[in-house]
């Protein structure tokens, strides 16, 4: 068993669940009729759009699309986009899931880039989201969390590669990661 350093909880799996169940029921009230295309932004917003898929009805396939901005804790301002650029989303109405929205580059760059591939509308849900960090405006239909300006990890969020399978999502803090390692080795 894998265990982490003892991170401060911003939320719990459960609250996670409970918030995912809510966007649910939002996006089904919203959409009678159409089912969205659901669009993940891989790798951090997999584990949230897998729970959403499991509490949408009608058992819709996730597609992936894969954008990066971000190396180590910094944005880059640069969004690249991989995997998935040419999703059949022609006259579709695109769904989009995020992890966590930060400068909003990512989405804007996606809602752009699927609107001009012919998407019919493109909405988005996220997990989280950071306004203080916004360089440009982006609209998020569908809000799980609003959290303070911090680096957080789990449930698919990372640093480097890490903490993605972490249940909870918590606030990195490097201090406390050295604390853990140090008495680890001491043991
Ligand atoms: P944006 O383009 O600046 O909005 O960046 C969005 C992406 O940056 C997210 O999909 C994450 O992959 C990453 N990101 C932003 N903030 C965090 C964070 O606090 N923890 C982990 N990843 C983050």
């Amino acid at each position: 068993m894998t265990s982490f350093p003892p991170f401060r909880v911003l939320f719990s799996h459960e609250q996670i669940l409970r918030r995912t169940q809510e966007l649910a029921r939002a996006i089904t009230n919203a959409t009678p009729g159409e089912p969205p295309m659901l669009v993940a932004v891989i790798e951090g917003a997999r584990p949230f759009a897998r729970l959403l898929q499991k509490f949408l009805p009608g058992g819709l396939p996730l597609h992936e699309v894969r954008a990066s901005s971000y190396a180590g804790t910094q944005s880059t301002g640069q969004v690249t986009i991989t995997i998935g650029k040419d999703l059949p989303v022609r006259g579709r109405h695109v769904l989009l899931l995020e992890d966590i929205v930060d400068t909003g580059r990512t989405i804007k760059a996606l809602r752009q880039h699927f609107t001009v591939q012919g998407a019919k509308s493109v909405a988005v849900a996220s997990l989280l989201s950071k306004p203080d960090r916004r360089v440009v405006e982006v609209p998020i239909e569908y809000l799980g969390f609003q959290i303070p300006d911090e680096f957080v990890i789990g449930c698919g969020m990372d640093l480097d590669g890490r903490f993605r399978e972490l249940p909870d999502v918590v606030v990195y803090d490097p201090a406390v990661e050295r604390a853990f390692v140090a008495g680890a080795a001491a043991n």
